[in-house]
């Protein structure tokens, strides 16, 4: 069934289409800090993310002003009691975790009021939302440096052509690559 909302993909890269060196590794390790500026931005503007329990303990605390959907398959984990579900989220943020399939969590989210969402990784939940095509938009910061071994973008998912709506420089050396996926 078709979800009618914007659903985006937000990953920083290293120019060998890496998204880590190795699991576990925080991006704040490698990433600038206009990459980060640009991404409190927009997952602020959205208020909704999605992301992989690896990629949230590598955040480790919920995201102020917004609401983060955590994909796990560990029942009872919970973070914040007072989770509050819809657009509007409370200024410490809400953290969810969650053992719904992607395409679940984006109808309950759509049903709560949200018209867009962002999908912030890892490689795991980048690939699934991939392969089942939910993804509509991808935003790339592109960074300088090669990491040669590493944790790739996604995998295992059909080919999907991309048109590219805008490229900006950021700061001295990454780009930001903003694209929509062609049905
Ligand atoms: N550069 C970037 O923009 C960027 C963005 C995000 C992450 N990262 C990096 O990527 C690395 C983590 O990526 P990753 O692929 O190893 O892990 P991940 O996708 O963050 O998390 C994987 C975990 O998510 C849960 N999960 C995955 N699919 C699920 C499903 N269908 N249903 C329920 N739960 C599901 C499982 O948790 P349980 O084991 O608890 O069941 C699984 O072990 C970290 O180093 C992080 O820093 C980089």
């Amino acid at each position: 069934m078709y979800i009618d909302m914007k659903v985006i993909l937000l990953a920083a890269i290293s120019a060998d289409g890496k998204i880590a060196e190795h699991e576990g590794q925080t991006s704040l390790d490698w990433t600038s800090k206009e990459d980060l500026r640009f991404f409190v931005e927009k997952t602020k503007e959205v208020g909704v993310l999605i992301m992989g329990r690896k990629t949230f303990e590598t955040i480790g605390k919920p995201l102020k002003g917004r609401r983060t959907i955590v994909m796990t398959r560990e029942k009872g984990q919970t973070w914040d009691k007072g989770n509050r579900p819809g657009p509007q989220t409370p200024p410490e943020g809400v953290v969810e975790f969650t053992s719904e399939q992607p395409r679940e969590i984006l109808k309950r989210l759509k049903k709560d009021g949200h018209e867009s969402v962002v999908v912030a990784g890892g490689s795991s939940i980048y690939s699934q939302f991939l392969s089942e095509g939910l993804i509509t938009e991808v935003f790339l910061t592109v960074e300088p440096v090669l990491f040669g071994d590493g944790i790739p973008l996604a995998t295992g998912f059909d080919r999907m052509n991309l048109s590219l709506v805008e490229s900006t420089r950021l700061g001295d050396g990454s780009v930001l690559l903003h694209y929509l996926c062609q049905k």
